[in-house]
């Protein structure tokens, strides 16, 4: 099959528009805090010109595998080489890319099992360069950041945006600005932000506060905004779909599972999905879900309380803390691709999420609490019938075991729920718990751990 030349895999330089989600109204420029000038709702970019393609959908997956052996630092990227479906910067060059993407997809046997499936596998993002799935998005925002000639730009973050967008500022020359909530610290993430350079203010406030006076603050003051509002963000959060998609030879699964915090990524996948149908690289579309911790639960219960009409938020308690969002920002795009896609949206509970999160981990591959939301709630789902024993499952994993070390420690010490009352379910964790044992050095004192542990 012919690939495409690379001057016309190239696309022309403004390939794109912003359409208002809201009133569908269409233009060139967004402002600063992207939302439409008339209805002041949130934007998505849309490609007019895709209708006058010259190239097959054939002709586009022949290019994008070819370019997996090109030496090329934007072929090198698992975002910019699936470039045809993004927003075209004017020079290759001009990319900023710390070869992101690229994230394997791992088969869960023994999870499979406990799931009642007979295929899953983990999409894991937490592969990424500063560990979670956020660095597919900052490559694109950021190159376009410095590309309208910021020296700035600032998010507001749970600390998994703040740890991406510092590096890919750094690494473009930019200066980045940091907003987090004080308190339910992830060090790990904390170090990143501080490392890569980052100007970082803990604010007494919650995430939803942040994300509040940021936007605010873009529009006062010459800073770009990387948050997931940002569209340029989606556009290369994306290509988690068509590269997984193209791990599966483009067969599709008949369900991918997302966790769901501000909703930004949801709304990713779920639009890539729909424009890799229209673009013929896939018939038929995976069911999009997405998986909330019960003490974060808004988009759960605008589903259930509003029937996705208006946003139900709520004050956002979970030890998930990547998902502690009360008032996502995205929520109108995710309620249209779970229609869109016929996913469901469910929550579990923090007990759930930690037996999960241990269960991945045994299958040595671990990940971050808010990722295993996805398995959790898978189980839901089998068991409520909405997800069949005959069919295959994806769960994107969204972040990095070692983002969150201190869930990790707690939970297998016993410690992560020593104040609630959860006796039925002690045994079940009981099982997966591997805490650590101060010995003696003598043969003697290790024979014995190892004989104890043959037994369990
Ligand atoms: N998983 C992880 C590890 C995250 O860091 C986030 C969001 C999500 C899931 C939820 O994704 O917001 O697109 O629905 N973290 C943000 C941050 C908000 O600031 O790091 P979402």
């Amino acid at each position: 099959m012919a690939s495409l030349s690379s001057s016309k895999a190239d696309v022309s330089q403004s390939n794109f528009r912003f359409r208002c989600i809201g009133c569908g109204d269409l233009s060139d420029a967004a402002s600063q805090d992207f939302r439409c000038g008339r209805c002041r709702d949130l934007l998505e970019i849309t490609y007019p010109a895709w209708k006058e393609l010259s190239y097959s959908a054939e002709q586009l997956k022949s290019t994008w595998k070819d370019r997996r052996v090109s030496q090329e630092a934007i072929d090198l990227s698992g975002v910019w080489r699936f470039r045809e479906l993004l927003p075209a910067i004017a020079d290759k060059r001009l990319a900023i890319t710390l070869r992101e993407g690229n994230t394997p997809l791992y088969d869960l046997p023994r999870c499979a099992r406990t799931a009642g499936v007979p295929r899953l596998f983990a999409k894991h993002q937490g592969m990424n360069p500063t560990g979670s799935f956020k660095d597919a998005g900052m490559t694109v925002a950021a190159t376009f950041a410095r590309n309208a000639g910021f020296s700035w730009v600032a998010c507001a973050s749970t600390r998994n945006t703040s740890a991406s967008m510092a590096a890919y500022a750094a690494r473009g020359g930019m200066r980045s600005l940091v907003l987090v909530p004080e308190g339910k610290i992830s060090w790990s993430k904390l170090s990143q932000a501080l490392d890569y350079g980052a100007v970082t203010c803990q604010l007494r406030t919650d995430f939803d506060g942040c994300l509040r006076l940021l936007q605010e603050l873009v529009l006062r003051a010459p800073v770009y905004q990387l948050n997931s509002i940002n569209p340029f963000r989606l556009e290369g959060q994306k290509t988690l779909a068509l590269e997984l998609l193209e791990q599966l030879d483009w067969q599709p699964p008949d369900h991918i599972i997302v966790p769901g915090g501000n909703l930004g990524n949801s709304s990713a996948i779920g639009k890539a999905l729909l424009e890799i149908r229209e673009l013929g690289l896939i018939e038929r579309l995976p069911k999009l879900s997405v998986i909330q911790a019960e003490g974060a639960n808004a988009l759960v219960r605008t589903l259930r309380e509003a029937s996705g009409k208006k946003l139900v938020p709520v004050q956002a308690d979970t030890r998930a803390t990547a998902i502690r969002i009360g008032n996502p920002a995205s929520w109108k795009k995710a309620v249209r691709v779970l229609e869109a896609t016929g996913g469901a949206c469910e929550q579990v509970s923090e007990v759930e999420m930690a037996q999960a999160k241990a269960e991945i981990g045994a299958e040595g591959i671990g990940c971050e609490p808010a990722s295993a939301v996805t398995l959790a709630g898978l189980k839901k789902l089998v068991k409520q019938g909405f997800v069949k024993p005959d069919e295959s499952v994806v769960l994107v994993l969204t972040g990095n075991l070692l983002k969150d070390p201190d869930f990790t420690i707690d939970f297998h010490r016993g410690e992560l729920f020593k104040e609630t009352n959860n006796a039925g379910q002690t045994a079940a964790l009981a099982k997966l718990q591997r805490p650590p044992v101060v010995l003696d050095a003598t043969l003697d004192a290790v024979t014995r751990v190892l004989n104890e542990a043959e037994k369990s």
